[in-house]
């Protein structure tokens, strides 16, 4: 059941990437918050997945950015023990919308499957490269067909390291003080502007680790899922578990770099 799962969501990112695609030169962004944006793309890529993935399964639950509450939507389905049984698809329908608005080439649809808050299926799909990364839980992940498997990296000095911000963080803020930590210990910093590619990269073998101050559930769900079935390691920021509801986290290629991404952010005050 699973494949059929994901190759439902494959075909709904498909669907959705196409829709970006069209629409690329002819939206207009407007503001959700501070260095937020939404354009009327955005919205007819969530339709044209929403679409395909209840009328497939109408009994699933489906959680995307876009979506009236998604947040508290999501926190309470996560959370709630009534429903911890049921499907429950977690969809960004354009990941780096800020990119899209510039004309940067690095975007892409996210497709997670979520149930008793284990994360199922994932398909990332970046219609500029025509690249579809793929995992099944247990059944590891692949990118248009081949299996991935990350780099296998375990020392900073050797790592391409992508780092994330809160869109409103401030001058002084810890996270500051931690990306400048880790970029001095690193080979070298990426700040691309999408969320779920970065953790497909890291699954690819291109990047090494990500640290995340910033993300919500729909950047992540299929990353996630995708970057662990090619062999990588992924905690909450603190070291804890990896979390959906509050995905700020230090995903690695390897158990010790990850120790070492964990150890740098720890000495910085
Ligand atoms: C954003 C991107 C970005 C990340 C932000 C996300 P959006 O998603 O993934 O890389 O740093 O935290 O909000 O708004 O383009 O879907
Ligand atoms: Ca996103
Ligand atoms: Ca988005």
């Amino acid at each position: 059941m699973l494949q059929e799962y994901v190759n439902t969501a494959e075909s709904a990112a498909r669907a959705g990437g196409e829709i970006l695609m069209t629409m690329q030169n002819a939206v207009e962004a407007r503001s959700k918050g501070r260095n937020d944006l939404v354009t009327e793309a955005d919205l007819a890529s969530q339709q044209a997945i929403r679409d395909i993935l209840l009328g497939r399964y109408p009994d699933h639950g489906f959680v995307g950015e876009e979506s009236e509450g998604a947040i508290a939507e999501l926190n309470r389905s996560l959370g709630d023990p009534d429903r911890r049984d049921s499907f429950r698809w977690i969809v960004d329908p354009l990941d780096g919308t800020t990119n899209y608005i510039h004309g940067m080439p690095h975007y892409c649809v996210s497709i997670g499957l979520e149930q008793s808050g284990e994360l199922l299926v994932g398909v990332v799909f970046d219609p500029v490269s025509g690249e579809c990364f793929r995992a099944v839980r247990g059944g590891g992940a692949e990118l248009d067909g081949k299996p991935l498997a990350v780099s296998g990296c375990r020392q900073v000095n050797e790592a391409l390291v992508a780092f994330g911000f809160a869109p409103d963080v401030r001058p002084g803020a810890p996270e500051v003080a931690q990306f400048l930590a880790i970029m001095h210990a690193c080979r070298s910093i990426r700040r691309m502007g999408s969320a779920a590619l970065n953790l497909c990269y890291i699954a690819a073998g291109r990047m090494d680790a990500y640290v995340a101050g910033c993300a919500k559930a729909w950047d992540v769900a299929a990353g996630a899922l995708i970057v662990r079935e090619a062999g990588g390691y992924i905690t909450g920021i603190d070291g804890g578990g990896f979390d959906l509801r509050f995905p700020h986290f230090i995903c690695a290629a390897t158990p010790l770099l990850h120790g070492h991404l964990l150890a740098i952010l720890a000495q910085v005050e």
